[in-house]
């Protein structure tokens, strides 16, 4: 089996990659250019398999409808994963048209899929955020679609279209909405993963406090290596669909600041503040997901508990934390946190 899947330097390419590897699969991914290196979360799969069939890279851009088209009909996949997306909420309404433009590089993918002489299977990243969160419910894949930023409209773009080429051409098109997912290879700037490298860092005394945002959001939060093995499994099923991922509990920011700091005995109210600059010009309050759905016919289930999450975040950044007071300590490294 071949899967190409598109944005696989991030978060979820990684886990990703390395679920369908050990599967068997031919992974074929594409990643952008940068002056600097951007694959430090695929290094140990490139350090393992690098000239092997297992992992072929390819450079890209979703906005490059030419080269994904090319890759297509090179590759011939059987499965595509298009994870690729300008992912931040925030930024997003700074860049907004960037962000946006990312949902038209899913339609121009999806006409390469729809040319194809191949039947190649395809998963939509879709975004529990598409949702907006206004009133505390338990959403599912029968609730409303209501976005509060150019990322979420942009997401919802795509997975109409998703659904349209599913319901006019008889693709193999699957949505995957997925609330949010972490791990300690989440984006450093994500609530989580900046509250997990604070901790890490006040902990071994390099920094000294942690600005937040809006610290009443809640969240439905699971582990993002769980999240992946419902996304193959989505692939897998007879029928293309839409599918929630969720655990099926919610949590504020202030309750994930709290387990963090607990977890390394520090009192988190000595250390956070709370700055403007943070707060979002529309905010998503409440997301909980009901992902019953993908658990009674996919017999997934999310596998690590919240506590669990948040405490192998802060476990994986006190290391990193670790090393680097020692190259503080040598002169190696002159930076300072908050
Ligand atoms: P991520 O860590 O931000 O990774 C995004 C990936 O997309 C990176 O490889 C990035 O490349 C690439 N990318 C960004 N813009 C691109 C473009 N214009 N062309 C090609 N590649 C581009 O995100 P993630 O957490 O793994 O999430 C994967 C997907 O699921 C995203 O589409 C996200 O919106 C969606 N999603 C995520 C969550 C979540 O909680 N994690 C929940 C629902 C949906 P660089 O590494 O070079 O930046
Ligand atoms: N990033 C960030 N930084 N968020 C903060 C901060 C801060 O300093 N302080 C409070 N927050 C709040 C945000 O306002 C938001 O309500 C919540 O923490 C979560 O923010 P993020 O971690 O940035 O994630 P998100 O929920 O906006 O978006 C993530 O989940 C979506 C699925 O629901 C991203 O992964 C999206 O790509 C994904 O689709």
């Amino acid at each position: 089996m071949k899967a190409l899947v598109t944005g696989i330097t991030g978060q979820d390419g990684y886990y990703l990659s390395k679920f369908l590897i050990d599967k068997g699969y031919e992974v074929h991914g594409t990643i952008r250019r940068a002056s600097t290196f951007n694959t430090s979360r695929i290094d140990p799969l490139i350090a393992k398999y690098e000239g092997t069939k297992k992992l072929n890279l390819y450079y890209s851009d979703l906005i490059d409808s030419s080269s994904l088209n090319q890759l297509v009909s090179l590759i011939e996949p059987d499965e595509i994963y298009n994870l690729a997306a300008q992912s931040h909420v925030a930024v997003s309404f700074k860049n907004p048209a960037y962000t946006s433009q990312a949902a038209l590089g899913t339609l121009n993918l999806l006409e390469s899929v729809k040319n194809s002489k191949k039947n190649i299977k395809f998963y939509q990243a879709s975004s529990s955020e598409m949702y907006g969160g206004a009133k505390k419910e338990k959403l599912d894949e029968n609730s409303l679609f209501d976005p509060k930023s150019p990322y979420a409209a942009s997401k919802l773009f795509a997975h109409n279209m998703n659904k349209i080429y599913r319901e006019s051409y008889g693709l193999f098109c699957v949505n995957g909405i997925l609330f949010n997912h972490e791990s300690p290879l989440r984006g450093e700037t994500f609530v989580t993963r900046k509250i997990s490298r604070a901790v890490g860092r006040i902990k071994n005394n390099i920094q000294k406090s942690l600005l937040l945002g809006n610290l009443d959001a809640s969240r439905d939060w699971g582990f993002a290596g769980d999240y992946v093995e419902g996304m193959w499994l989505m692939m897998q099923h007879k029928d293309p669909d839409d599918w929630v991922l969720s655990t099926g509990e919610t949590h504020t920011v202030e309750e994930f600041v709290n387990i963090a700091f607990s977890s390394v005995d520090l009192d988190w109210k000595e250390y956070v503040e709370t700055d403007d600059k943070f707060l979002r010009p529309n905010e998503v309050n409440y997301l909980l997901g009901d992902s019953t759905k993908a658990q009674s016919i996919l017999k997934w289930k999310p596998k690590v508990s919240f506590k669990q999450l948040v405490e192998m975040m802060v476990e994986e950044d006190c290391k990193l934390a670790e090393q680097e007071k020692i190259l503080i300590e040598k002169n190696l490294l002159d930076i300072t946190w908050n």
